[in-house]
């Protein structure tokens, strides 16, 4: 059975014990800023982040600015999207005085961790890594030192913290498997500090493109939560489909098509094939008109709350300047006990302490 098999066969017991006893667990989850947060987001895990923080589940969310750079030269437009991402959490629902929001580049005592952390992996089980052998290859270049190692990068953002779940999608769980293996060597050479942490594995569905891909920034086939109402109507206007009159839910021959019934059956909360009979001989003019009808609709309250928070110019920075303290404080305190049990404890800031 591969990982993602065993991993999914846990689920249902490991959503038991966290309706049981929400207290127990701490979430760390995140995401790159390389674009504008879309539908794939929105239903694939912002959702999801919120109900379990609504259910009372500690959750810190790093939005993993340092993680740009892992498969491409610049960080264009990184501060846009990090506000931009700040303004879809909090209109999905995140509460930043219950959750803490924070950027990998302002908590230097999380990544310090890289470096004992770095030294508990091997170069062969890096380059193993299947979902950092198939980003390097979509890169379409060399692997850099970073893209070889932000996964153990990613397992300092999760034990930083004590994380002890950890939403992720199919692509993540190499790394929390990862992560698990850091948490355990280090518990085991230097003292037991560290959870091993568990993968969450929602169970939304793979939103797909436009165009019946994986919805994706760099496919341009995604439905940005931040665009207006006019220019989602004009992304799926823009949508491939094909001639045929009669609609019909078939993803294999039929993926424009289909990738647009999928969207629109998510935003209805119905099912593409309903959504396909109820369209029958309209043709590709009608779907494209009723996707947008859905979308649009579906997303109205969601972009209002967007327009309202981002009139109030200060409050996207408040919350990060809140959220990037308490992620320094807890970082500095989780980078105290290594130091500690690693027998490293003469530092300045230690010495500070005794004075
Ligand atoms: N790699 C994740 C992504 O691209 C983002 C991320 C960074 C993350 N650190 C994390 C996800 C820790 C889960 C836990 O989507």
């Amino acid at each position: 059975m591969d990982s993602f098999l065993a991993s999914a066969a846990r689920m249902p017991a490991l959503k038991e014990r966290i309706l049981d006893a929400p207290d127990q667990f701490r979430v760390l989850t995140g995401e790159r800023p390389t674009g504008l947060l879309h539908l794939g987001h929105y239903f694939g895990t912002l959702q999801e982040r919120v109900r379990l923080q609504n259910r009372g589940v500690r959750t810190f969310v790093v939005i993993a600015d340092y993680q740009v750079i892992t498969d491409r030269d610049t960080a264009n437009n990184v501060s846009i999207h990090v506000r931009e991402a700040v303004l879809d959490y909090l209109a999905t629902g995140l509460d930043p005085t219950e959750t803490t929001i924070f950027t990998h580049s302002a908590v230097p005592a999380l990544n310090q961790l890289l470096v004992p952390f770095l030294s508990l992996v091997s170069d062969a089980e890096l380059r193993r890594n299947p979902t950092v052998k198939s980003e390097m290859a979509a890169s379409g270049r060399s692997l850099s030192g970073l893209l070889l190692t932000y996964p153990v990068h990613q397992a300092a953002d999760i034990l930083f913290c004590k994380g002890n779940l950890v939403p992720v999608g199919r692509d993540n769980l190499p790394h929390v498997e990862l992560a698990r293996t850091v948490a355990r060597r280090f518990n085991d050479r230097f003292a037991p500090l560290f959870p091993e942490p568990e993968p969450l594995i929602t169970d939304a569905p793979e939103v797909p493109g436009l165009d019946g891909r994986k919805m994706s920034k760099s496919y341009g086939n995604a439905i940005s939560l931040a665009m207006t109402a006019d220019e989602t109507a004009d992304v799926i206007r823009r949508t491939r489909t094909d001639g045929i009159r009669r609609i019909a839910f078939d993803p294999v021959t039929r993926p424009g098509v289909s990738g647009l019934l999928s969207t629109a059956a998510l935003c209805l909360g119905s099912r593409p094939e309903d959504i396909a009979d109820q369209i029958g001989d309209k043709g590709s003019g009608e779907l494209k008109r009723l996707t947008t009808e859905a979308v649009n609709s579906f997303l109205a309250p969601h972009r209002a709350r967007r327009v309202e928070m981002a009139a109030d110019v200060a409050l996207v920075d408040d919350i990060l300047q809140e959220g990037n303290a308490r992620a320094n404080q807890m970082a500095e305190t989780t980078l105290d006990e290594v130091r500690q049990a690693m027998g490293m404890t003469y530092s300045i800031r230690d010495q500070k302490r005794q004075l």
